[in-house]
């Protein structure tokens, strides 16, 4: 196991090239199982939950290789229609192989994702979309069965938006009989991201991207080459890291028009913005200002940015309160924070954060991917050294990130765990 050294309180400068979105390529990778044939996908992000889709595709029989940053994906041969658990528990998202197994394979069996660090996250809309389309559904010894001889259009209503479960209903419905209509769908650019290749494939799906998506089933889809679109969120650690350090940061290769809530709040909190084509530049001002935020479905302010814009709140003048309405656990940062010298209480869902003229180093430990994210930006900005242990959950959706860091200035590396 690694850790990460920072030795923080210099301003960031220079260019940072954006790499694939994680939480893309994750459905479009399970979307393969839907037909056989030979997809090609660029700009695909090396990661770990990347390489823990392609162990799981792997064993239900796609063969696939990896030049770099394009990944082929043949699913011509598909032996099984199992997720198990040892797989699953390594990444929730691998819950995305449900709907495409079932329209494919008239068959699945996946291992129950079970609760995690930020969350409860059920799946309880995921299988009542299954059901609803016709699905035959069973939990037995911590596995969802599933089986349906051909699915069968039908209209959903999301209780809540859920991202992963818009993508697996959207996959299922693809191949089925007749026509599904998604309400309260959730909004996400990876919800579009993925409707748009299905379409390549030969899907007909209206509405991706609004509460309302139309999908007319169709008899069969075909492969395709597609890149992967840019990371959102890993361009957003890249604006607050810019605002944090009173830095000057060439964010690239990205798609501003999905950060526009983070943007807003930067511009906000004092920050300069400039927008052009798939680039932006941000610039620190000499004061952050503290501004409230409340994470909400997209197109509102991303929980995935939310322990990222606590670092910036901590050292910004004035108070804040950060509310968290997507997970009912995401403030697991916050003690680490603390241990930084933030003031920051809890309650409920809110934090109550009042800004502190600096944080100073010290050794924190990572709990979840984003919050990962959250203490690299504190050891970054804070005085003093700050050692990060646990990091392994940053390489799930952060492509080199201390190197990317480095490349602006940052005095950072990564070492061996002190204690593993
Ligand atoms: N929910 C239910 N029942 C369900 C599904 C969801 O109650 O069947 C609840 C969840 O517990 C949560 C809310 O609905 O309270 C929204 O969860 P959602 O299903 O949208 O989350 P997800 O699909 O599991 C994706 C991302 C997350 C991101 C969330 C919210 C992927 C692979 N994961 O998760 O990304 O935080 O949407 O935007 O797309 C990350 O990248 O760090 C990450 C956690």
């Amino acid at each position: 196991m690694d850790d990460i050294i920072i030795t923080g309180g210099k301003p960031l400068a220079g260019e940072a090239v954006i790499s694939g979105a994680k939480n893309a390529a994750l459905p479009i990778l399970a979307a393969t199982l839907l037909t056989g044939g030979r997809f090609q996908f660029d700009n695909v992000p090396m990661l770990r939950d990347i390489t823990s889709i392609q162990n799981l595709l792997g064993l239900m029989g796609a063969d696939i290789q990896r030049e770099g940053h394009t990944m082929f994906v043949d699913t011509g041969n598909l032996c099984q229609y199992e997720a198990p658990y040892e797989e699953v528990r390594k990444m929730r998202a691998s819950i995305l192989v449900l709907g495409p197994l079932l329209a494919r394979m008239k068959r699945a069996r996946v291992s129950l994702p079970g609760g995690c660090a930020i969350g409860a996250r059920p799946i309880d809309l995921h299988l009542k979309g299954m059901a609803a389309l016709g699905a035959d559904i069973t939990l037995e010894h911590g596995y969802v069965e599933a089986s349906a001889e051909r699915l069968k259009g039908a209209e959903i209503y999301f209780d809540i938006p859920t991202v992963t479960g818009t993508e697996n209903i959207m996959m299922a419905a693809a191949l089925a009989e007749g026509v599904t209509i998604l309400r309260n769908a959730a909004r996400e650019p990876e919800i579009t991201a993925l409707a748009d290749i299905l379409n390549r494939m030969g899907a007909d799906i209206e509405g991706a991207g609004t509460p309302m998506i139309t999908i007319h089933g169709v008899r069969e889809l075909k492969p395709v080459s597609a890149p992967i679109i840019p990371d959102r969120i890993e361009a957003g650690t890249f604006m607050v890291a810019a605002a944090l350090t009173h830095g000057d940061i060439h964010i690239t290769r990205c798609e501003p028009s999905h950060l526009k809530s983070l943007m807003h709040k930067l511009e906000q909190a004092g920050a300069k913005i400039d927008v052009s084509g798939t680039s932006v530049r941000v610039r620190g001002g000499e004061t952050i200002l503290s501004q409230d935020v409340k994470t909400m479905p997209y197109p509102g302010f991303p929980t995935d940015m939310q322990a990222q814009f606590m670092v910036l709140m901590s050292v910004a003048r004035g108070f804040s309160v950060i509310s968290e309405s997507i997970f009912e656990n995401r403030f697991i940062h916050v003690s680490e924070l603390k241990r930084m010298g933030a003031d920051i209480n809890i309650s409920g869902s809110h934090a109550m954060i009042k800004g502190v003229p600096s944080l100073s180093g010290a050794p924190v430990m990572a709990s979840d991917l984003r919050a990962s994210a959250c203490l690299v930006l504190a050891g970054l900005a804070a005085g003093g050294v700050t050692r990060i242990s646990r990091i392994y959950h940053l390489d799930r959706g952060y492509e080199s990130l201390e190197k990317k860091f480095a490349a602006l200035g940052a005095d950072i590396a990564r070492v061996r765990a002190q204690n593993p």
